[in-house]
Order: C-alpha cells, then sequence, then structure tokens
C-alpha cells in the first residue's frame, strides 16, 4: 500500500466550537496522508475523537464511545475490510494521556491541542506498531505547521466558517480545567491570520467567526512589529473582500477594551451580537469564581457596549450551584439576567473538575437544588430568546444564505443575530446575502420572504 492510497478519517467531535475547527485542522493535516472524511464510521481506516473536557462525564462518554468503537473495528476486520486505528484528541486527551492508554488498549494514539500538526507522523509510528502519546505543550507553531485546506475542501465545508486566532487562557476562573487543559494564552501573529482569511474569502465563504478561549485578550504580533489587540485586528480583516461579516466568541468582560468597542461603533461587517459570560450576578460568587469584575462592572459594561452599538444583541453564559451559592446568590443571577436581557444564552449546572480548586471546596451545593435553579434560570431565559425572536417579526434584515432547508425549495440562512431564518429561495443563493421581510417564528427558527439580494 502506498502511503497515499486512498484512505477514510472518521472524526467525532465533541464540545465547543474551537473543537470543530480543530477537527477540521486534523482532517486538513490528514490530507497529506491520502486521507479524505468519511461521516461513515464502518468504512474508516482512522478514527478520531475530538474530546471535551469542560463539563462532567467527559472522560466516562470517551471510554463508552471506545466500546462502540471497537466493535465497528472488528466488524470491519472480520469483512476483511481492514484495520481501523483509534484516535484520542481534544481536552480529554490532554488531561488523562496515560490514563487512556492504560485503560483502553485498543487505542492507538492520544494527541493534545498542540500537537495536531504532528498527526501524519504520529500515524507513521503506529504503522511501525507503536502507541503514541503526545500532550505536552510543544513550543514550535502548529499553525506555521499545519497545511491549509484544499479551496474545493473549504467550499464544501459552507460559506460560515471557524478561524481560530488565540488559545489558552490565563484567567483562571476556579471553575475551570481550560488554563490545565490548553494551557496559558497564545495568540497567533496578524499575518497568518490574514492569509488564513483571504484563503477562506477565496474559497467562497461569506462570513468569518474568530475563535479563541478568550478572544479578546487577543494580542498577536502585527505586521508592524507591535502587539494588536483584537479590535485592531477586526478593523484589518473588514478589509478583505468577500468577507461580510465578522464574528468573535468568547470573549471575557475584563477584555473589552476601546479598540474593540469601537470596532462595533464602527464595522458594520462586525455583526450586532456578543457572547460575553457573566457566569453570576452574586459578587461574592463572582469573587470566589476568581472572575476579577462585580455585577455593577458587567452591567455598566453592557450599557457602554449598547450606547455605541443599539442593535447588538447578548449572549452569555451561567453556572448554577457554585460552591457556596445561596439562594440570595441565585436570586443575584436572576436579577442580573433581568437587567441585562439575553438574545441567547447556555446555562449549566456547576460540576467539579478535578484539579481546579472549586472542586475542593466543602460548601458544594445539592444536586437537586442545582436542577432546582437550573430550571428557573433556562425558563427565563427561554422567554428572553423568544421575546428577542419576536422582536423580530415584522421587520426587514439581511440573511446569510448557507444551506438547503427541510422543505424543497427552501434555504436555511443566519440573521445578524445568529438566528436561523427560512426562507423560499433556489439553491443557486447558497452564500449570497438576501434582504428578507420576517414574517413569524417558530421554536427554533425565523420563517421570511426574500426581498432582494444584497451582493
Ligand atoms: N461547571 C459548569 N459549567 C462550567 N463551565 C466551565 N466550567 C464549568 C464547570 N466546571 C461553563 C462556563 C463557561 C462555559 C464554556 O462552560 O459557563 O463559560
Ligand atoms: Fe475558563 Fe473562560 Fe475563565 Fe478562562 S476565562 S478560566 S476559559 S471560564
Amino acid at each position: 500500500m502506498t502511503a497515499f492510497e486512498n484512505k477514510k478519517v472518521f472524526v467525532k467531535t465533541y464540545g465547543c466550537q474551537m473543537n470543530v475547527y480543530d477537527s477540521d485542522r486534523m482532517a486538513d493535516s490528514l490530507a497529506t496522508k491520502g486521507y479524505s472524511q468519511t461521516d461513515d464510521m464502518s468504512e474508516a481506516d482512522l478514527v478520531i475523537l475530538n474530546t471535551c473536557h469542560i463539563r462532567e462525564k467527559a472522560a466516562e462518554k470517551v471510554y463508552s464511545e471506545l466500546g462502540r468503537i471497537r466493535k465497528v473495528k472488528q466488524e470491519k476486520a472480520e469483512a476483511g475490510k481492514g484495520d481501523m486505528k483509534i484516535g484520542i484528541a481534544g481536552c480529554v486527551a490532554q488531561a488523562e494521556g496515560e490514563e487512556i492508554m492504560r485503560r483502553a488498549p485498543v487505542v492507538d494514539m492520544v494527541v493534545g491541542p498542540q500537537a495536531y500538526h504532528k498527526l501524519p507522523d504520529f500515524l507513521d509510528r503506529t504503522d511501525r506498531g507503536e502507541r503514541v502519546v503526545e500532550t505536552d505543550f510543544p513550543v514550535e507553531d502548529k499553525f506555521a505547521a499545519l497545511p491549509n485546506a484544499k479551496k474545493e475542501v473549504t467550499r464544501k465545508r459552507g460559506v460560515s466558517a471557524f478561524l481560530t486566532v488565540q488559545e489558552g487562557c490565563d484567567k483562571f476562573c476556579t471553575f475551570c480545567v481550560v488554563p490545565y487543559t490548553r494551557g496559558a494564552e497564545v495568540s497567533r501573529p496578524v499575518a497568518q491570520i490574514v492569509d488564513e482569511a483571504k484563503r477562506l474569502a477565496d474559497a467562497g465563504v461569506r462570513e468569518v467567526n474568530l475563535l479563541g478561549q478568550n478572544v479578546n485578550a487577543y494580542h498577536g504580533v502585527g505586521p508592524d512589529g507591535a502587539d494588536w489587540g483584537l479590535g485592531e485586528l477586526l478593523f484589518h480583516l473588514a478589509k478583505i473582500d468577500g468577507l461580510d461579516r465578522l464574528r468573535y466568541t468568547t470573549s471575557h468582560p475584563r477584555d473589552m477594551d476601546d479598540a474593540l468597542m469601537a470596532a462595533h461603533r464602527d464595522l458594520d461587517c462586525l455583526m450586532p451580537y456578543l457572547h460575553l459570560p457573566v457566569q453570576s450576578g452574586s459578587d461574592k460568587i463572582l469573587a470566589a469564581m476568581n472572575r476579577q469584575h462585580s455585577y455593577d462592572d458587567y452591567v455598566r459594561l453592557i450599557d457602554r457596549i449598547r450606547a455605541v452599538r443599539p442593535d447588538i444583541a447578548l449572549s452569555g453564559d451561567f453556572i448554577v450551584g457554585f460552591p457556596g451559592e445561596t439562594e440570595a446568590d441565585f436570586e443575584d443571577t436572576m436579577r442580573i439576567v433581568r437587567e441585562v436581557t439575553y438574545a441567547s444564552a447556555f446555562s449549566f449546572k456547576y460540576s467539579p473538575r478535578p484539579g481546579t480548586p472549586a472542586a475542593d471546596s466543602d460548601e458544594q451545593v445539592a444536586e437537586a437544588i442545582k436542577s432546582e435553579r437550573l430550571y428557573r434560570l433556562q425558563a427565563l431565559l427561554a422567554e428572553q430568546q423568544k421575546g428577542f425572536n419576536a422582536s423580530k417579526v415584522g421587520t426587514e434584515m439581511t440573511v446569510l444564505l448557507e444551506r438547503k432547508g427541510r422543505e424543497p425549495g427552501q434555504l436555511v440562512g443566519k440573521s445578524p443575530w445568529l438566528q436561523a431564518v427560512q426562507v423560499d429561495a433556489p439553491e443557486e443563493l447558497i452564500g449570497e446575502i438576501v434582504t428578507v421581510t420576517i414574517d413569524s417564528m417558530g421554536t427554533n427558527s425565523l420563517f421570511g420572504t426574500m426581498l432582494a439580494k444584497q451582493g
């Protein structure tokens, strides 16, 4: 068999958008070894689980999935269809590398997020019968070493793309594993990001979502040799022809600087949507979480953002039942939600993560109380989301048409505020930004009528 014989890789992605991006980059890296992606695990020569460690039962999920994969691998071998290698990537790999190798002999390699550029080399080593574990934080530049996707591959992935600009986190919120699994904050150089963004635009991508665990702490080296922040980067990317929509996620309230505010004020292509997690409304809990801001700091910041961009929609993350959270603390979270009003949000029960400071607290909140608080919070957030969607019915908005809808003749696109919008439109318009009047709303999307193409 030659190295370039057509092989297939099946990648299953868990967790955040950065993992979605990483899975594609892993596939790009494996393409240099003749691998193409498949959606059918049973025909895969290599299966990669790109894992998430942020909340509970992450490792257990991986082991039970491995049980299923082992069966598929066996069936494939029995049918005379060759071997299937198995790799574990992502944050569980980073956190539990050796343990996975010990507990799951079926795994051929465990690769932490900083080593994806070495996948082809690791595969060669597994061909020689080695089992590979790589979870160091290497100093070399992974991004510079990762190959770019072919234009057709990028095109097939859709007209809205992720682009990681920053990884890791130095904030050390006391509940969070990210500073341990992804390491210290690292920002990619501006030139490298611009190059990738231009390639995306050239392949027909219209919307780029800049990713980072702490994306607004971005501070990459600019073409002038100085450190650039996210605001400056956005102004620069806004000049790229064909990129009509920019977004970024996820942010920390401490890192909304003046240049970023100016970007929200001045750039039409920066979508009026901001994911800015607050986690809790209680000053006591915010301090225990090491968030380094208060209720008032956050609300004042939101006021400033709304002053420069009145149509901005806010999104957030919330944790209920953090150690020591009383009913009064939880009520403060409900209060901040009522005061701010969110267009969408994610909310979670606190989950103790091994190795994080809050996990050792002896003030853990009972599971039943966490469930009850989460229920109340989610009811309020759902009501706000519905209210936000309802406020768009009867209005006109631009929609980036992304893919075919469920019904024939229907396309699904995205509003500036990340809402799914369904319209009747011919397939040739996929990739176009059109003006739509919103007629009605469903549970998960808006329904509209197309007026005109924006260009
Ligand atoms: N328990 C519950 N939620 C968590 N998050 C991060 N760590 C934990 C944890 N230990 C949530 C936070 C974060 C989002 C990505 O996941 O709300 O913003
Ligand atoms: Fe985790 Fe975000 Fe806090 Fe960093 S800022 S420690 S990624 S929650």
